[in-house]
C-alpha cells in the first residue's frame, strides 16, 4: 500500500505515504545524534506528530530507554500514530495525545528534547509555536525543527524539465511562490519557512543555534527498481490520476488568488504544471526520465538556556 491514508480528509493525508519512510538516511541522523549529544536525552516531545513518522524514526537514534510523546491537534492522527507505533514495536516507548502546538498541555521544562518535522510550515505563527516548544523544554535541553524550503523544488530540474523553455520553468516557479505566499497569508503556514527558522530560534532566545541539511535525496534513475523508487512512482501516478499537484486544484486556486495571482491566469498555469506531469509520465514509461530528487530539508537545533 503506497499511502493508506490518502483518501482521508485529515491534514497532510496526501503526504503520509510510504515515500515518507525514505526521507532520511539513518546514519545521518546517527551523526546528528552524536553532534547534539542525544545520549543525554531521556524524554522527547514530537509536536504535530501526524502518524508518528518523525518521532518513531528519532527513537532509533536515541537511547533505548528514551520515551517519545507525540501530540497532534487531529484525534484521528493520534489514533493512527498509536497503531503505527505498535506495528513498529515502539509502543513501549511512544505514546500519543491530542493537543495544538500553540498551547501544549505540559508544565514548563518538561522534556529534554522538543521537536517537530514539517509542522512549522503549516502554522499561522511559527514564532509563537517555537516559543511554546521552548517553554516545555528543560533548561539545557534542545529544541529541534526539521523543516523545508519547498520552493527550491521548482528549480531542481530533471531530464524532462531541463528541456522546457526557461519562461515555462519560471512560470511554474512563480505559480508555486504565489501559492506559498497566499497559503501563508491565509494563516495556513509558509511552505518554505525552513529558511527562516535559524533566525526565529535566535529571536526566541534559543542559544547555540546549529543548522544542518538533510544529506538524502530521492533520485529516480531507470529502471526505477528499488522499493524507494517504486513507492515514489506509485505516489506520482496516484496523485496525477486525481489531478493533484503540490496541492489539490481547489487549494492551489485558493492559495494563488490569496497570493495576488490573477483569476484569468490560473487555468493556463494549472494546465502548464499538470501537462508537465503528462510528459513526466511518458518519460517514466519509456525510461528516459531521470532526476537527482534533491530538496532542501533543514535540521535546526537550539539550546534552551
Ligand atoms: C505535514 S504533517 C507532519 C507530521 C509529522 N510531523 C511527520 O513529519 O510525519 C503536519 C501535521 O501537523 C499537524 N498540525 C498542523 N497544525 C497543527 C497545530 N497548530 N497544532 C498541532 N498539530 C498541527 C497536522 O494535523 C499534521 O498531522
Amino acid at each position: 500500500m503506497t499511502n493508506q491514508y490518502r483518501a482521508q480528509t485529515s491534514h497532510s493525508a496526501e503526504y503520509f505515504g510510504d515515500t515518507r519512510d525514505y526521507w532520511w538516511n539513518l546514519d545521518f541522523l546517527g551523526l546528528i545524534a552524536v553532534r547534539l549529544a542525544f545520549a543525554q536525552i531521556g524524554s522527547v516531545l514530537d509536536v504535530g506528530c501526524g502518524v508518528g513518522h518523525w518521532g518513531q524514526l528519532l527513537a532509533r537514534v536515541l537511547p533505548p530507554d528514551t520515551r517519545v510523546h507525540g501530540v497532534d491537534r487531529d484525534p484521528h492522527w493520534v489514533e493512527q500514530a498509536t497503531t503505527r507505533a505498535a506495528a513498529c514495536r515502539l509502543d513501549h516507548r511512544c505514546r500519543y495525545s491530542v493537543s495544538t502546538a500553540e498551547r501544549l498541555p505540559f508544565a514548563d521544562a518538561s522534556f529534554d528534547l522538543v521537536t517537530c518535522q514539517t509542522l512549522l510550515i503549516h502554522v499561522a505563527d511559527p514564532a509563537a509555536v517555537i516559543a511554546e516548544m521552548a517553554r516545555v523544554t528543560r533548561p539545557g535541553g534542545l529544541v529541534l525543527a526539521a523543516e523545508p524550503n519547498n520552493m527550491s523544488s521548482a528549480l531542481v530540474l530533471n531530464s524532462v524539465s531541463s528541456r522546457l523553455p526557461p519562461d515555462e520553468i519560471l512560470a511554474g516557479a512563480r505559480l508555486q511562490l504565489l501559492c506559498e505566499r497566499g497559503k501563508a497569508s491565509l494563516g495556513e503556514g509558509n511552505n518554505s519557512i525552513g529558511d527562516l527558522i535559524p533566525g526565529l530560534f535566535a529571536a526566541g532566545g534559543l542559544a547555540d543555534v546549529r543548522v544542518y541539511l538533510n544529506d538524502k535525496t530521492n533520485p529516480l534513475i531507470p529502471p526505477y527498481d528499488t522499493a524507494e523508487q517504486r513507492a515514489m512512482l506509485e505516489e506520482c501516478s496516484d496523485m496525477k490520476s486525481r489531478d493533484f499537484w503540490i496541492w489539490s486544484r481547489n487549494d492551489t486556486h485558493r492559495f494563488f488568488l490569496a497570493g495576488g495571482g490573477r483569476e484569468d491566469e490560473f487555468d493556463r498555469l494549472w494546465a502548464s504544471v499538470t501537462e508537465h506531469g503528462d510528459e513526466l509520465a511518458k518519460a517514466i514509461a519509456d525510461h528516459s526520465y531521470s532526476g537527482s530528487g534533491a530538496s532542501i530539508q533543514y535540521i535546526v537545533a537550539g539550546r534552551r538556556e
